[in-house]
């Protein structure tokens, strides 16, 4: 079969998640509903790198009734559920997932996911953190510069995607090329995959043309946020059946995934305090009724980290052992480099202890001076590598932005740009999702429209929508 999953025999269960995830994913559903009949993607071969869960399983299954042909990894080596993955499987679609992969494994997944049955490549791209789009990018500039494959990588993970770029540079020579130019777009998902497509796009360097689905109001200020909300404590609290009532918790980031966070813990009656390098959220923190300080200030008294930047080296090493016993450290950040992992277990002495498997990493580490942390998910995102990350209703707002963005993409001929979803389709997505409450929306007079200076029918006014 072309996939790789850890147990078709999970299908079953899967697909009965399925159902209940599609009656909470009303957004989702309408869209799928509403371009059933044109199948606006009919025939084009779309690769999705994003993580391989229940919801995402509701995406692809929209893609693919919209017309695509869908290949799909995990853009994490611990947030697949299997049985999502089964399930897809099953019926069909190529999915190259599983709970717990190596490094060498995760980035092999990714380009199979890149390779369609005839060698060829993708015509659109779903990225969550832009792994798919760099391993193209970066198969590019080997083409161009065989000496990028060969230097040293700057960590184990680069060095992994320069041996596997070498081989594929031995057996088709081009490869990435081709690939590269029958890309017509990629609709990127999260905060940390914009930053990199907006580097790419100023150094010139970006090859094909992007949608930031990010920035639409209906993803970072619900996902981000409320997702967070829910998914960070779920994380933390499957890891460790820990009280959080009365800790002492630090949130690094106020940003939009910090504040989630930090009203997570804040509803679970932790103490929390903030850290940040932009004043504005560090006031928005203050007016929150949050301390603000710094992790250093911190670690005589914190009992739980989370790093919610996007950002490096937020925990040291060095302030891990200083860290107070049986602190609990852990990552909502897209990639692992908030908390230095790799300097941590480098340190002399230092014992681990694995305390429970791939199915929720949790580590323990003692230091030679007798205090222990707790490292979730190996500083992985803790919602996704612990449980099972944001619930349907909201991933139903972030994956209606991305079904939109793909049929932008396959639309439209978009220049080699960063380009944002409009308004209107913003505004769309929050209207799919008010039924589901009730909600009954206020119709604005043409007199009342004049007056504030809006069109009667939107889109409204962007300040509304700052959290
Ligand atoms: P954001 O830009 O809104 O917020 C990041 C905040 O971190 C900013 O306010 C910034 O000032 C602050 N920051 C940067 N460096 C810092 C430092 N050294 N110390 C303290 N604060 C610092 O970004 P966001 O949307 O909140 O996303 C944060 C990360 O979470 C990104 O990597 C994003 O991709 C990821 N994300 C994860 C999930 C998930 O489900 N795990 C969901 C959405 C986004
Ligand atoms: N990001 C955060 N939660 C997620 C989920 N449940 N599915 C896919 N991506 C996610």
């Amino acid at each position: 079969m072309d996939c790789k999953v850890k147990d078709l025999s999970l299908a079953d269960f899967g697909r009965k998640e399925l159902d209940i995830a599609s009656h909470e994913m009303p957004g989702l559903m309408a869209v799928r509903r509403r371009y059933a009949g044109e199948k606006p993607l009919k025939g084009l071969k779309i690769t999705g790198s994003l993580h391989m869960t229940i919801q995402t399983a509701c995406l692809i299954e929209t893609l693919a009734e919209l017309g695509a042909q869908v290949r799909w990894a995990s853009c994490n080596i611990f947030s697949t559920q299997d049985h999502a993955a089964a399930a897809i499987a099953a019926r069909g679609i190529p999915v190259f997932a599983w709970k717990g992969e190596t490094l060498e494994e995760y980035w092999d997944c990714t380009y199979r996911a890149l390779t369609f049955p005839d060698g060829s490549g993708p015509d659109q791209i779903v990225d969550d953190g832009g792994d798919a789009t760099l391993l193209i990018h970066w198969g590019v500039k080997g083409e161009e510069d065989p000496s990028f494959l060969t230097r040293k990588g700057e960590s184990e993970e680069e060095e992994v995607i320069l041996a596997l770029l070498r081989r594929v540079a031995e057996k088709d020579p081009g490869h990435w090329h081709k690939v590269a130019s029958h890309v017509r777009g990629v609709s990127e998902e999260t905060t940390t995959g914009v930053h990199r497509l907006i580097r790419m796009a100023e150094n010139g360097e970006l090859l094909f043309p992007a949608i930031n689905v990010n920035d639409s109001v209906t993803k970072s200020k619900f996902d981000n946020i409320y997702g967070c909300r829910h998914s960070l404590t779920d994380g933390i609290k499957r890891a460790l059946d820990v009280l959080l009532a009365g800790k002492e918790a630090v949130v690094c980031g106020y940003g939009d995934v910090g504040k989630g966070c930090a009203e997570a813990l804040l509803n679970e009656r932790a103490r929390v305090t903030v850290t940040e390098i932009d004043p504005i959220c560090a006031l928005q923190a203050c007016m929150a009724g949050l301390r603000v300080s710094t992790v250093e200030d911190m670690l005589p008294v914190g009992d739980v980290y989370v790093t919610a930047t996007g950002n490096c080296h937020i925990i040291t090493a060095e302030h891990m052992m200083k860290m107070k016993d049986q602190a609990i450290v852990c990552n909502i950040g897209h990639f692992d480099n908030e908390i230095e992992v790799a300097r941590l277990k480098a340190v002399p002495g230092i014992k681990i202890t694995s305390i429970k498997g791939s199915e929720c990493p949790v580590q323990k580490f003692t230091f030679p001076d007798g205090h222990s942390i707790y490292l979730l998910a190996e500083g992985r995102l803790v919602n996704l590598g612990c449980a099972t990350g944001h619930p349907n209703f909201v991933m139903s707002c972030s994956f209606s932005n991305q079904t939109l963005a793909q049929i932008k993409i396959a639309k439209e001929n978009l220049e080699k740009k960063v380009y944002f979803l409009p308004k209107e389709l913003d505004e769309e997505v929050a209207r799919l999702h008010l039924a589901h409450f009730n909600a009954r929306l206020t119709e604005l007079t043409q007199e009342q429209a004049d007056y504030i200076g809006v069109r009667k029918e939107g889109p409204y006014k962007a300040e509304n929508y700052r959290y």
